[in-house]
């Protein structure tokens, strides 16, 4: 257990940052550098946990992959030329690298087991084990087959047409991917858009993939390797961002933040509650926008976060939460139901962290109504061993009177191995 004791911070956030590279997105050029023929070189890979378990599965297939930090290289022989694991392969705490993951080994002519830490064995599977059974693969997994520990037999798979009953943008790669290695068109229809980072980088892998509203067509073609530059994870850039956003008189930079309209959701919902954030040097690198977020502090006021705009924030909820407390009235989150199932209840994780250290919250079925503004105290709070459960109570303390004691952030380094170096750098730029 790695405790942290936060003393109270009585100064401003200031200075630029480069936040590391989005998850979604390195997991996703390891998938498709991997399935692809020839070699694939990634820079500023997320050198995280999580994305770490998506490199080990495609190693125990038979796939070079050398990491030299943020930089990684793939050299594969293609996607019908893995071979059988010969152990079962481990997915960590990452439910990216599992949803992901069972869509590819329902395509692959072979037997795998898998499984997962404490967290990712309670997580539901069976959003990804239903599709890719109507599509032929055989599992079997424990509690009546959707949960980890689970088997895969694969091969043979068949199209077919699948509306999403959630939404969720692991449940649509899981059922893309299944969809490469099957015979005739899969179609995948989303009734809210979620992060298309798998539909962007399946078209620059040269993938038979067509987008058309809300509806996404994949054929069985060879894929070819490409080089991947992985942007700045803008669910990394929330929480030096919500620090800005609630610490008066800072000002902060991001550089080189991916700027995915499925993923900015932050970045409005902050407008919404009066912030003060401008974008510069937007370009596109690698099939994504990027750019810089600046922020100077400014009173915020409530909103109301729910519908489509969810998706694109999910992750951020339990910082903007934080946020909420800052803003003058209520703030309400519904249609978040979601949050309880991430790597921990979020729900009931944010209301006891938050709570504890004096905020006035209530929780509901599919979100919270959170009532600003209060005056954080301190406390001896509780991470649950999730990585953005501990980064969100770290940017509390900023604000506290008193001292914040979190029982365990190691799970920090799942996503942002670099997070407490980084916030310091902002804390002493002079
Ligand atoms: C992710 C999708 C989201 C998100 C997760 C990463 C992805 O999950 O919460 O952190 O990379 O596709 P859901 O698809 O379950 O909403």
């Amino acid at each position: 257990m790695a405790t942290l004791k936060l003393t109270p911070y009585k100064n401003v956030l200031q200075g630029e940052l480069e936040v590391p590279g989005d998850k979604s997105i390195s997991h996703r050029a390891i998938i498709f550098g991997s399935l692809a023929n020839g070699t694939t070189k990634i820079s500023n890979f997320l050198n995280g946990e999580d994305c770490l378990r998506s490199i080990d599965a495609f190693r125990a297939m038979g796939v070079s992959i050398e990491q030299d930090a943020t930089n990684v290289t793939i050299c594969s022989a293609g996607k019908d030329k893995l071979t059988e694991p010969v152990e079962p392969i481990y997915f960590g705490n990452s439910g990216t690298t599992a949803r992901l993951m069972l869509g590819v080994l329902a395509g692959l002519p072979f037997f795998t087991t898998a499984y997962g830490d404490p967290s990712l064995t309670v997580r539901p599977m069976d959003r990804v084990i239903k599709p890719i059974q109507q599509m032929g693969a055989l599992t079997d997994g424990r509690s009546d087959g959707g949960f980890l520990p689970m088997a895969v037999r694969g091969g043979n798979l068949k199209s077919i047409s699948y509306t999403l009953p959630v939404k969720s943008a692991q449940v649509k790669s899981a059922v893309l991917l299944a969809g490469l290695f099957a015979k005739g068109v899969t179609k995948v229809t989303e009734q809210t858009v979620t992060r298309n980072h798998t539909e962007n980088m399946m078209a620059a892998f040269g993938a038979g993939v067509k987008v058309e509203g809300n509806t996404v067509y994949i054929s069985n073609k060879p894929l070819y390797a490409t080089d991947v530059f992985v942007p700045g994870d803008i669910s990394s850039a929330a929480f030096p961002l919500a620090g800005a956003a609630i610490v008066p008189g800072s000002n902060i930079t991001i550089k080189n933040v991916g700027l995915n309209n499925t993923r900015t959701g932050i970045i409005d919902a902050l407008l919404n509650m009066g912030a003060d954030i401008t974008i510069s040097n937007e370009k596109t690198v690698s099939g994504e926008p990027i750019g810089d977020l600046t922020i100077t502090y400014k009173k915020l006021k409530g909103t109301v976060i729910e519908g489509d705009i969810i998706p694109k924030l999910i992750d951020e909820l339990p910082i903007i939460a934080l946020v909420a407390t800052q803003a003058e009235g209520k703030t309400v989150i519904r249609d978040a139901g979601e949050l309880r199932l991430k790597e921990t209840d979020r729900i009931e994780a944010v209301a006891e962290g938050l709570r504890k250290l004096g905020a006035n919250l209530e929780t509901t079925k599919d979100g919270m109504i959170i009532h600003g503004t209060s005056q954080l105290t301190g406390g001896h709070v509780s991470s649950f061993d999730d990585h953005r459960i501990a980064m969100m109570l770290t940017i509390a303390s900023l604000i506290a009177d008193e001292e914040v004691i979190i029982d365990d952030i190691s799970s920090v380094s799942i996503s942002y191995p670099d997070f407490f170096k980084h916030l310091d750098t902002l804390k002493s730029t002079p």
